[in-house]
């Protein structure tokens, strides 16, 4: 498999029409040779990636070559990939905004100056950063696309439970915050009465377990009141902090698990959730990088 990367000029400003029905039939012809890649349009300029098979991207490159509605087809990058970039799209779209402009180092400049075949060819250290850009955008886009509690709902009545469903999860981060500081108070408490009771001004090993076990539980409470706020957001599915949340709970029970007094397969069961929570929250970072 290979990607290819190529910038060009276009012979005429595309208005955003023109741009659409060209990504339409891309994508139609790309989905089929299970093509992908994001297609970038700025100041008459095309800037193309291509990932798939390398004889498919070959032969459609020839095509793209000469298609007479550009000019200036330069070849920026080929490179053999073991993974794809752009594995969701069969030809992403994407324009360059002011906000990204700052985004890349010296990405400005070249921008405002050069952002044309030849200047991608003398820059072409601007070439990864750009992927990584246009590709950080279209996951975000994806995600927001995930919209719970809308508060743009086509139904009025929705709408209106959705908004009724948020002010609750305020109140919740609220109530949780008062949580957390009893929480903190909590373990000052703990830490307090261990020390005051003999031998005084110690902390035995079971003393240690018991302010773990406090500090453990605010922790915990923290990483909820975070759950609660995600919840809020639209743009964000909590599954990773969930995962992480519950990781951290059973981590905190087994701590203090009391080894003498419990049945093995309570142990072993344990171990298991451990094991699959460890795993999973392993894999969705890896994902995730
Ligand atoms: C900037 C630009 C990008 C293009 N990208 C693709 C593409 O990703 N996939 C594709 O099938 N055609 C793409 N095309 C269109 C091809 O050049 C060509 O018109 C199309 O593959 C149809 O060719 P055919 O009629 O010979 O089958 C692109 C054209 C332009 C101008």
């Amino acid at each position: 498999m290979i990607r290819l990367c190529y910038a060009s000029t276009a012979l005429k400003d595309w208005q955003s029409e023109e741009l659409l029905e060209l990504l339409k039939s891309c994508r139609q012809d790309n989905s089929a040779k299970d093509i992908t890649g994001i297609l970038l349009y700025s100041k008459r300029t095309f800037f193309q990636v291509l990932e798939g098979d390398e004889e498919k991207i070959e032969q459609l490159f020839e095509k793209i070559k000469l298609d007479e509605r550009h000019k200036d087809v330069t070849l920026l990058e080929k490179k053999d990939i073991i993974d794809r970039e752009f594995s969701y799209w069969n030809m992403g779209y994407q324009n360059i905004e002011n906000s990204d402009l700052g985004k890349i180092g010296g990405f400005k400049q070249f921008y405002d100056e050069e952002f044309n075949p030849a200047g991608f060819v003398a820059h072409r250290g601007v070439i990864n950063p750009l992927l990584k850009l246009l590709r950080g955008k279209l996951v975000g886009q994806v995600k927001t696309s995930h919209d719970e509690l809308s508060e743009s709902h086509e139904d009025p009545f929705i709408r209106r439970l959705n908004r009724t469903i948020r002010v609750g999860v305020k109140f919740l981060a609220l109530l949780m915050v008062g949580v957390i500081f009893l929480g903190i108070f909590d373990v000052m408490y703990v830490i307090y009465q261990k020390l005051l009771s003999p031998p005084y001004y110690l902390l035995t090993i079971n003393d240690i377990l018991a302010t773990f076990s406090a500090f453990l539980a605010v922790l915990i409470a923290i990483e909820i009141f975070l759950n609660i706020t995600l919840y809020i957001r639209s743009d964000l599915i909590p599954v990773k902090l969930v995962v992480a949340t519950a990781l951290m709970a059973i981590c905190r029970k087994v701590i203090v698990f009391d080894f003498k007094n419990l049945p093995s397969d309570y142990v072993f069961a344990s171990s298991l959730v451990v094991l699959a929570l460890g795993l999973i929250y392993y894999l969705m970072d890896k994902k995730h990088d």
